[in-house]
């Protein structure tokens, strides 16, 4: 298995791989991997001559400190799942030096609007943050195809905007969110839940499959008010957002149209930030 940390080896690498005229796949991470992620890795491997993944903890798209520095980082682990999935997969784990030389700061990005929704409202930078990142990382690696997961439903919109935007030859493939045995959505945060609150963060999954099943019978006025009362009752969980969305505008649904909608979950458990979404219709 190939592992580099330095842009210009990794590219001199793809250049020759690049000569037989083969595709290159690539998954972004901020490492911590579980199965979600290997879920990305697979559907890459499956499609593409190479896979490349990059493994970088990204500073500038981290609005909060303390998140940045909790983030877990957990190199050797990683590369021994990536194994599991091939031994050819490209590792690419840059310093934050690698990327950002000394200037960590963000680019500002216009998403068309999609960066001033949910996410966007409550984690201030975060998405120039992501947009700065993913398009270094596209230029260093110029994958065929990249692999984005819908756990990060808002983000996977954003990227697939940004290529639009500055026509960027990069195919942006969206992934079905795994899960947990009792519905809780893979995360690196959830290494920092205790096991009784793993189990609790069911309840957030299973709401949403109610919300799910109220959506054809019942107004986005109801089902809302619906969802905010159950959290209201487990006051363990604190609510951030919960909103039903339209699917390529991220705009909240007011009356339903004739298009796809998402319900959007933001909570806290004992301080830890989990979020989630799940299709309407
Ligand atoms: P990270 O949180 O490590 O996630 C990397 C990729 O894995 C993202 O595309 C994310 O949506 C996907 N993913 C995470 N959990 C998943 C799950 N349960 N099922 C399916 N896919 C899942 O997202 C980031 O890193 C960063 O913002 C990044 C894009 C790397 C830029 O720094």
């Amino acid at each position: 298995m190939l592992i580099f940390n330095n842009k210009t080896d990794l590219k001199a690498q793809l250049a020759k791989l690049r000569e037989t005229n083969s595709g290159v796949g690539f998954v972004p991470t901020m490492g911590a991997l579980h199965n979600g992620h290997l879920s990305l890795l697979k559907e890459s491997v499956k499609h593409n001559s190479h896979t490349v993944i990059s493994i970088f903890v990204n500073p500038t798209q981290f609005n909060n400190p303390e998140d940045l520095e909790k983030y877990p980082r957990t190199l050797e682990t990683d590369v021994d799942k990536i194994k599991t999935v091939s031994e050819d997969i490209i590792v690419f784990a840059p310093s934050v030096k690698e990327m950002y030389d000394d200037n960590i700061t963000s680019a500002n990005f216009s998403f068309d609007g999609l960066e001033n929704q949910m996410e966007g409202r409550f984690r201030p930078g975060h998405f120039d943050g992501v947009g700065t990142i993913v398009k270094k990382l596209f230029e260093i690696v110029e994958p065929d195809n990249a692999y984005f997961g819908e756990k990060d439903f808002q983000q996977l919109q954003i990227v697939k905007k940004m290529v639009e935007k500055n026509n960027m030859p990069v195919n942006v493939v969206g992934c079905p969110i795994l899960r947990e045995e009792n519905g809780l959505a893979m995360s690196s945060r959830n290494q920092r839940l205790s096991e009784e609150d793993k189990t609790k963060a069911a309840l957030i999954y299973k709401t949403l499959t109610e919300a799910r099943q109220l959506f054809d019978s019942h107004s986005v006025e109801y089902i809302t008010e619906y969802v905010n009362n159950i959290f209201k009752a487990h006051p363990e969980f604190e609510m951030e957002y919960f909103e039903v969305a339209e699917e390529d505008t991220l705009l909240p649904a007011s009356i339903k149209e004739n298009k796809k909608y998402r319900a959007f979950i933001a909570v806290f458990l004992s301080n830890i930030r989990l979020i989630d979404n799940i299709s309407l219709n």
